[in-house]
């Protein structure tokens, strides 16, 4: 019913889209896969009128259409969830929810009763537990995508459009999400879905288009299409195993974490060490307290810690102290704690290695060049040195974080959901350099939520359980059920 014909947009000398094809039925699912900087979000952002196109028609039902910004779009059925989060942190989960459309009573007097009412309704069928008076910016990332979500389910949208939807979902939030999609597609709405996971876009899609480089180049039945042909058009070539593999032997402990407890949260007594060359996952439900355990650690949150790092008992109480002391966190909330936007590639990716390393005269600016470079070709980053980050698109920002971050030359990384929202070719260049990166003697700790990037990159994985470590896994007992066991609450039977 909608359809987008040879569509062109150009920033500056950048040719973004070339000519790109795509349509949306009624009462389908939608997918559209490429690798971060392929176009997808500034395709959805031309049909909504974030931007307009430089060439190309837009159709709805044969008619020309054009929509001045997102809120016309809104206005005239089609939602749009955009890749980042549209939360006004100093306003309650209520005000968010109805925001510039709040039900008003006679004489325009806001209806509160009513609003509470249908928010109460909205959130029991997504199985959201969540008060309506709480302010947004103090929710968890995922209840804020679950927000976000919600918006639009509220709306009498025929066309819902989902940029990365479930970058910070549980499992469970995912299913009710699912559903809700399965639901309002039998009452006609349709979606375009946008993401990097594979199993999710096979799961819930009805067709698939692929972009590469500004173009579309497959569209297909998902029923008649498989994960490697999806693949091979992405990055135009084959990937064989997403997983590389290595030979790693135990080395000698070099952080010990004991009796880790936090002020604010619930963690109590947490102790792990983590080994030389080692890379420790650490897999749990969302909101079982990984992230905050790796915060108490890195002196973000207050808490009560004892860390000896090489032997030698440290004293950490905040980032600086902890950067000091080699230790290196890429955190959740990239796009906040990573970046300096408006700051070049080249700047952002430097920046602290040059504070860290210039008074030794290690690096300068001249390697600096050399290692970003290197990065942006590795990890396919698409800008050159120069360019600001505030126009890479939300896998390139991510990128860049993670190449600043291992320029620190760390003894201990420790990377929060390092491949969310990143494409799968450079997911594959990222695993491989974590490995060199271990084989050089660096020491990760990975927080992941997907099982299997857990399974396949750990040495060990520490399953975090309401605030405590429920166990830690040797590699041969690493296995999706042993993980959903402890990460649940349960226990793992003694033929282990
Ligand atoms: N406002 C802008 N100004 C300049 N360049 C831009 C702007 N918006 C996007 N770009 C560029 O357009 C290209 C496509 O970006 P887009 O955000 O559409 O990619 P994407 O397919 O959504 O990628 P991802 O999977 O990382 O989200 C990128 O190279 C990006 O740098
Ligand atoms: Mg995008």
């Amino acid at each position: 019913m909608i359809q987008m014909q040879q569509i062109h947009k150009s920033f500056g000398q950048n040719n973004v889209l070339m000519g790109v094809d795509f349509e949306i039925g009624d009462a389908e699912v939608h997918a559209l896969m490429g690798e971060n900087g392929a176009g997808k979000s500034t395709l959805m952002k031309i049909l909504t009128g974030v931007h307009e196109a430089d060439s190309g028609n837009i159709f709805e039902n044969g008619e020309p259409l054009r929509f001045k910004n997102t809120k016309d779009a809104e206005l005239n059925g089609v939602s749009f969830i955009q890749q980042e989060l549209n939360i006004w942190p100093n306003l309650t989960v209520l005000e968010n929810l109805f925001l510039g459309k709040e039900p008003t009573k006679f004489l325009g007097i806001i209806d509160t009763h009513t609003m509470k009412l249908q928010a109460k309704a909205l959130f029991q069928k997504l199985n959201i537990d969540v008060d309506l008076n709480q302010m947004a910016g103090s929710l968890s990332v995922g209840m804020q995508q679950m927000l976000e979500i919600s918006k639009a389910l509220m709306q009498d949208s025929k066309v819902i459009i989902m940029d990365e939807p479930t970058a910070a979902l549980t499992n469970t939030e995912i299913e009710v999400l699912f559903n809700q999609i399965r639901k309002l597609k039998s009452e006609g709405v349709s979606f375009v879905y946008i993401s990097h996971r594979m199993e999710e876009i096979f799961n819930i899609s009805d067709r698939i288009t692929v972009m590469r480089d500004g173009r579309s180049i497959l569209t297909s039945a998902t029923e008649d299409t498989t994960t490697s042909e999806i693949i091979k058009a992405m990055i135009g070539r084959d990937l064989e195993h997403q997983y590389p593999t290595r030979q790693y032997n135990q080395g000698v402990c070099v952080l010990s974490v004991n009796k880790l407890y936090s002020s604010e949260r619930k963690l109590k007594n947490i102790h792990f060490d983590l080994h030389k060359g080692e890379i420790l996952g650490f897999s749990g439900l969302m909101g079982a307290g990984r992230s905050e355990i790796m915060r108490v650690l890195f002196g973000l949150d207050k808490g009560d810690i004892q860390v000896t790092l090489n032997d030698h008992v440290i004293h950490i109480n905040n980032p600086n102290r902890a950067i000091q002391n080699g230790l290196a966190f890429i955190t959740e909330n990239r796009k906040e704690e990573g970046l300096v936007l408006q700051d070049s590639i080249l700047e952002n990716i430097s920046l602290p290695a040059l504070k860290s390393f210039s008074k030794s005269g290690f690096l300068t600016e001249r390697t600096m060049k050399d290692y970003t470079e290197k990065m942006i070709q590795r990890l396919n980053i698409k800008g050159k040195q120069d360019d600001s980050c505030i126009d890479l698109s939300g896998g390139n920002q991510q990128k860049v974080v993670l190449a600043k971050w291992i320029a620190t030359a760390p003894h201990v990384l420790i990377l929060d959901e390092p491949t969310r929202g990143i494409d799968v070719g450079a997911k594959r260049e990222i695993y491989q350099l974590m490995h060199e990166l271990t084989e050089r003697g660096m020491s990760i700790i990975m927080i992941s939520s997907e099982l299997p990037e857990i399974i396949g990159m750990s040495d060990r994985v520490a399953v975090v359980h309401e605030g405590n470590i429920a166990g830690i896994l040797e590699k041969d007992d690493i296995s999706e059920e042993h993980i959903m066991t402890l990460a649940t609450g349960g226990k793992i039977n003694e033929t282990v």
